[in-house]
């Protein structure tokens, strides 16, 4: 936390969240609070809410949700203290100078210096191509269909043909080769000594969210090998934690994203119409990638190239990205190459109707899948089944499995029930099935935990949001029983809050200034548990989520207490009795 507490609560008061989200969302006065279209997610009728009264903001249809710092933080695509800074000049707040430690002051300068170096390395590529010596790339760009508006969008350039050209430039603005170097453009060794890293080549800058750039690929004019050169990674070019494309497709407003192989195949879409293009920076996507993509759409379309490295790659790539939650259909170019390829030779209605008529990404596992056995012999044809049956067996819900169960069934023409019954034979030959003998907890630690978590969370909103819960627990519940960090620090602020007869949400979610802290605080606040369930229900799961955080505490305190600690060994004491009263406790809820 680098600001005083006190000062960005000053700002948020001065900044009345209906006032500021109206400046970006129509909202209309409905009962206590406002509604509008949720800028997060594409809708056609209003459910983005925002409360003057607790001055917290939430989406019923795709969850966002938060204090008016969060919201501009998703919206503008700010870190906390950016948007810090723009709502404190927006109600005329004065902000006090922050100090830094020399190291990291060293670090941000650093930082600074080398965006400042890529930007103008960015500029001046733009600005060769220009040039009578950039003819040749400009002519390469036209020739491969891009129209001005394009190559202005994308920020696209020329690297001269000199060895140092680019670092002599830099040089006159003021940066030293050593920096240069750090950024990943220049390289220096003995015997050559200082040279472009991109020669002769037309240049893609690279942004982040924030349009800001972070490195370069570059592609030579012909035939020459390596077809692409990219940056290194430095310390502000994370590989597999940025995508091309992304700073326009985050805005593009599309509940999906397309997610593509190349550089140019980005561009392509956009042109055509698709500015919810994405590709990975020559590497495979990873979960880093999956969990960005998570932050702005919940569905993948994946259109990888159509030769066997892009199947692999789509193979690989759509469990990566269920892994973070996502669903994943794949669209397919063929007869072309690519989606570049696709558009120029078919357009984008034809493109639109690939999207529209996209494969699972499961049953495009199966279609590749039987190109490997001979489908016209039995044997063939049943060793497929055997190896669909395993696959199916992954599916942990019953609901899904049967879906896929059916879909597979319809789709390669077999019995619905004898594909079923394959289903539990082979879980059970290897060892996967027997669902209804639940594992011993111990056995399962991870998965324990992880219960344990969920409940800490639910627990710590329902008290967040109903009073008369709070104080029915309190008794038994101390904010040091959540074992996580970040609900016992929200549930520290919340007692003291209780304590002084307050309850506001939007203060607690100042505290935290971390982007996915404040992301993870923000998703507190709002629950849909009361809606779900039966009054009933909810006591009950109130109470089993009580004994769950208490035991967790008091075996977590056993586990960690010295043998000589008498006075701990007491106070762990009294805590287990609690614990058998809460065996008796009735929670009542409203
Ligand atoms: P492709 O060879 O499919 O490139 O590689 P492309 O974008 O379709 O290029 P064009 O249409 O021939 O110009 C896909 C991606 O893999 C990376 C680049 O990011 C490229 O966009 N790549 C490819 C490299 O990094 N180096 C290479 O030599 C080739
Ligand atoms: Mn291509």
């Amino acid at each position: 936390m680098y600001y005083p507490e006190e000062i960005v609560e000053e700002v948020r008061i001065k900044n009345d969240i209906v006032d500021v989200i109206s400046g970006y969302v129509k909202l209309q006065k409905k009962g206590n609070s406002y509604f509008g279209l949720c800028p997060f997610h594409n809708e056609k009728s209003p459910s983005l809410s925002v409360s003057r009264d607790k001055q917290m903001y939430y989406c019923f249809g795709c969850g966002a949700g938060g204090n008016v710092f969060t919201f501009i933080m998703e919206y503008e695509n700010f870190s906390f203290v950016e948007a810090l800074k723009y709502l404190a000049e927006r109600a005329g707040v004065e902000l006090p100078q922050m100090e830094y430690s020399r190291e990291e002051q060293e670090k941000r300068d650093l930082r600074n210096a080398l965006l400042e170096i890529n930007k103008l390395a960015a500029k001046y590529y733009y600005a060769q191509l220009k040039t009578e010596k950039g003819r040749t790339a400009w002519k390469y760009l036209k020739e491969r269909g891009l129209d001005d508006e394009t190559i202005v969008h994308f920020g696209l350039g020329y690297s001269n043909k000199y060895s140092d050209d680019l670092s002599r430039y830099l040089k006159t603005m003021g940066y030293s080769e050593e920096l240069q170097q750090k950024a990943g453009l220049v390289t220096i060794d003995e015997k050559h000594g200082v040279h472009d890293k991109f020669w002769n080549r037309v240049m893609f800058p690279i942004m982040d969210v924030n349009n800001r750039v972070i490195g370069f690929g570059g592609r030579v004019m012909g035939d020459a090998k390596p077809k692409y050169l990219n940056s290194p990674e430095t310390m502000i070019f994370d590989k597999s934690r940025n995508l091309y494309g992304l700073h326009r497709a985050r805005t593009s407003r599309k509940p999906y994203f397309i997610v593509c192989e190349g550089y140019m195949d980005v561009i392509a879409l956009h042109q055509a119409g698709f500015q919810n293009a994405v590709a990975s920076l020559g590497t495979a996507l990873t979960s880093g990638h999956a969990s960005l993509i998570k932050r702005y759409v919940k569905d993948v379309y994946l259109t990888y190239d159509s030769d066997e490295a892009g199947t692999r790659a789509a193979l690989r790539a759509a469990p990566i990205l269920k892994a973070s939650g996502i669903n994943t259909k794949v669209i397919r170019m063929e007869p072309y190459k690519d989606p570049d390829e696709f558009i120029k030779n078919l357009g984008a209605e034809a493109f639109e109707e690939r999207i529209t008529n996209a494969e699972n990404s499961f049953m495009f596992g199966l279609r590749v899948l039987a190109k490997s056995y001979d489908m016209n012999s039995p044997e063939g044809k049943t060793e497929f089944f055997r190896e669909t049956a395993r696959r199916l067996g992954e599916f942990e819900e019953e609901i899904e499995r049967n879906n896929y169960i059916e879909a597979v069934a319809k789709t390669y023409h077999t019995g619905y029930e004898e594909l079923q019954k394959l289903v539990r034979k082979v879980a059970v030959q290897s060892g996967l099935a027997a669902p209804a003998v639940r594992a011993k907890p111990s056995v399962h630690r991870e998965k324990k935990e992880s219960g344990n978590t969920t409940s800490q969370k639910a627990l710590l909103t329902w008290m967040l949001e109903d009073e008369g819960v709070f104080g029915q627990i309190r008794k038994y519940i101390s904010p040091e029983d959540f074992t996580t960090k970040l609900y016992q620090d929200v549930a520290e602020m919340l007692y003291e809050q209780y304590d002084n007869g307050e309850r506001n949400p939007a203060k607690i979610m100042n505290h935290f200034t971390d982007e996915e802290e404040h992301r993870e605080v923000a998703k507190l606040f709002h629950t849909r548990i009361k809606e779900l369930t039966t009054k009933e229900e909810q006591e009950k799961a109130l109470k089993e989520m009580v004994i769950q955080v208490k035991r967790n505490s008091i075996e977590e305190k056993t586990a960690k207490l010295a043998p000589t600690d008498i006075q701990g060994l007491q106070l762990l004491m009294d805590a287990k009795r609690s614990l058998q009263d809460l065996e008796k406790l009735h929670i009542s809820v409203k």
